[in-house]
């Protein structure tokens, strides 16, 4: 049977900026309001002026991790994009990276899995690459979530949290079986798909109802999130995720150097850590300069952990990741 690796990382963010006190200046927040409940000291949210999309930021993350994987685009069998903002309603994300990259006409899958999306496309991957199908895959997470937050005081309890960014794996095929994708689990609970939701424009509410309703506190092409519920929810299912993971590999908590969570709230992460008795350096936060970038944050977060020297060949390294859905993941990884 054939095991799958990563083999190169790459991460975009715009340049542009927006620190916490800058919000301040279109809603009614402040910066020690969002550093204590969230652990956020600032964001990437994109410059339109600069022509980043979700895809464009996705092509751009890539573009990185392909060079680092010393691979041409020609050498790519498949794409998989994980977002919950694409560009265009249809078609996805993937396909347009297929383009921009100027890649053969290669099949390009789009997840649907927010939060936990890159985890589901990473094991998605990781099986087309077991079964002997594909070779090398191109995984990527991408956000633009400024292109539609509701930056008013109304939407501040969502909008102060998310941020723009992506990042990008491309796993591969190794013959090494002590090393690779150790295992992947991926759960949903879609009883509480409406507590952390953007419900339209949709098939189920399309443009002319919204445009004859007229309302303007019609919110429903805004993100909702039920702040605590889904706390509550996420800081069960991420221990319970990464438990699963550890069992099915015969490790346990000491067998873990590194833990790259999905950038939800610093607060989550904290918590953890506390539980899984894990050391400063043994979780990877960088939420304090992106927000929640939903399915970018655990490639961002990767490829800057790995950037940092804080991969190393051998380690064990857990994601896990928890978001609407609800949906939540986890991935063991021998690197
Ligand atoms: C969103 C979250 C930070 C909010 O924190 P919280 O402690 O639950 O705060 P609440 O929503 O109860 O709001 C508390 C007060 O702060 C106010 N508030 C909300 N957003 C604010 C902001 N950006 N700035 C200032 N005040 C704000 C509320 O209006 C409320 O005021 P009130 O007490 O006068 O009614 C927190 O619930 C959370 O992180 N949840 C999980 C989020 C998550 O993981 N999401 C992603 C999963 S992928």
């Amino acid at each position: 049977m054939y095991n799958s690796k990563i083999i190169g990382l790459g991460k975009y963010v715009p340049d542009n900026i927006v620190k916490n006190e800058d919000l301040s200046a279109f809603m009614e927040t402040n910066n020690e309001w969002i550093v204590e409940r969230t652990g956020i000291e600032e964001r990437r949210w994109i410059d339109p002026k600069t022509g980043d999309t979700t895809a464009v930021m996705g092509a751009k993350a890539s573009r990185i991790a392909i060079e680092r994987a010393g691979l041409t685009v020609n050498d790519i069998d498949f794409i998989v994009f994980a977002t919950l903002s694409p560009d265009m309603y249809f078609p996805g994300c993937g396909v347009q990276v297929q383009e921009m990259l100027g890649m053969p006409t290669i099949g390009a899958l789009d997840v649907r899995n927010q939060c936990s999306g890159f985890i589901y496309g990473l094991s998605v991957a990781d099986q087309f690459i077991k079964t002997g199908m594909y070779k090398n895959i191109l995984v990527i997470g991408a956000e633009n979530h400024s292109g539609g937050l509701d930056k008013t005081t109304r939407g501040r309890n969502v909008s102060v949290i998310f941020g723009d960014g992506a990042g990008a794996a491309v796993l591969s095929r190794t013959d090494d079986n002590s090393k690779g994708i150790l295992s992947t689990h991926l759960h949903s609970e879609g009883q509480h798909a409406k507590e952390l939701v953007l419900e339209g424009p949709s098939t189920q509410r399309w443009v002319p109802e919204i445009l004859e309703a007229n309302d303007p506190n019609d919110e429903s092409y805004y993100p909702y999130m039920n702040g605590q519920f889904v706390f509550k929810h996420a800081i069960t299912r991420f221990s319970e995720v990464i438990m699963e993971g550890l069992a099915a590999n015969n490790m346990t908590k000491e067998d873990i150097n590194l833990l790259v969570p999905h950038q939800a709230n610093l607060r989550i992460s904290q918590f953890i850590q506390k539980k899984f008795k894990l050391e400063d350096d043994q979780v990877y936060n960088n939420i304090m300069r992106y927000g929640n970038t939903t399915a970018a944050s655990i490639i961002i977060a990767l490829t800057e952990a790995w950037e940092e020297g804080k991969v190393k060949e051998g380690d064990n390294i857990v994601l896990a990741a928890f978001g609407s859905g609800f949906t939540w993941a986890s991935a063991v990884i021998k690197w």
